[in-house]
């Protein structure tokens, strides 16, 4: 029995993982770094210093830096993101979020926000949506990222709900396998030979509605 739903941001919510995407391409090209889709994909999900890792290692740089300069350049690409979003508004919302969140409401769901991003309280305001999640996981607190439950164990936890009772909603792969570690019913939104380990999934998040996961559910996809 559903009762509430644990939602990813950037990807999700929001079509912010572009300008993520972008902000990290920039700091691999001065590093030196080739970029690939492939990268892109494992990025996803993946907190700032873990994603500033993953791309040193991709390079084969791991050892190159200091952690110091580590820092230095994690922060100039939060402020390369932050340069991208400026002057984000509700017109970033992807497709069929706005409706499916008042659907949620509307049938007296619990909401929370499982986002890897410091960013998420400035991103949801901008967005007009801070409403929606009063309650969130701040990744400050966790001891580990995705692909570990923790984040959304936490993502019930909030909400006074046990997982079972929880969908969580995630454009990553690593996101899915948080879901799915944490007991979770797993929706996947995007390519569904990369989240293939997700019990729902769905192309874009226009299919995210009420009516079309009940459907999945009951044809036993779930
Ligand atoms: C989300 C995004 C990642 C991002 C991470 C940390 O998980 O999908 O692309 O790296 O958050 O975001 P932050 O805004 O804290 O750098
Ligand atoms: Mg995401």
């Amino acid at each position: 029995n559903i009762k509430g739903f644990v939602f990813d941001l950037d990807g999700v919510i929001a079509d912010t993982s572009i300008y993520h995407s972008k902000a990290w391409h920039q700091l691999a090209d001065e590093l030196g770094v080739k970029w690939s889709d492939q990268l892109a994909d494992d990025l996803k999900g993946v907190s700032r210093m873990d994603s500033l890792e993953l791309i040193l290692k991709t390079g084969g740089k791991q050892n190159d830096y200091t952690q110091e300069q580590k820092e230095a350049y994690a922060a100039k690409k939060n402020t390369n993101y932050l340069d991208l979003l400026k002057g984000m508004d509700a017109t970033a919302i992807l497709p069929g979020i706005s409706d499916f969140l008042k659907d949620l409401a509307k049938h007296n769901y619990k909401l929370s926000l499982a986002s890897a991003s410091k960013n998420s309280p400035f991103v949801l305001k901008q967005l007009g949506l801070a409403d929606y999640f009063e309650k969130k996981v701040d990744p400050a607190t966790l001891k580990h990222g995705k692909p570990d439950p923790e984040i959304f164990a936490h993502g019930a936890e909030v909400l006074d709900l046990k997982p079972e009772e929880c969908i969580g909603i995630e454009d990553a792969k690593v996101g899915v396998e948080s879901i799915n570690g944490a007991h979770e019913t797993s929706i996947g939104i995007g390519d569904p030979k990369i989240l293939h380990e997700a019990d729902i999934n769905f192309e874009d998040t226009s299919k995210l509605t009420l009516d079309n996961i009940e459907k999945a559910m009951e044809v036993g996809q779930v």
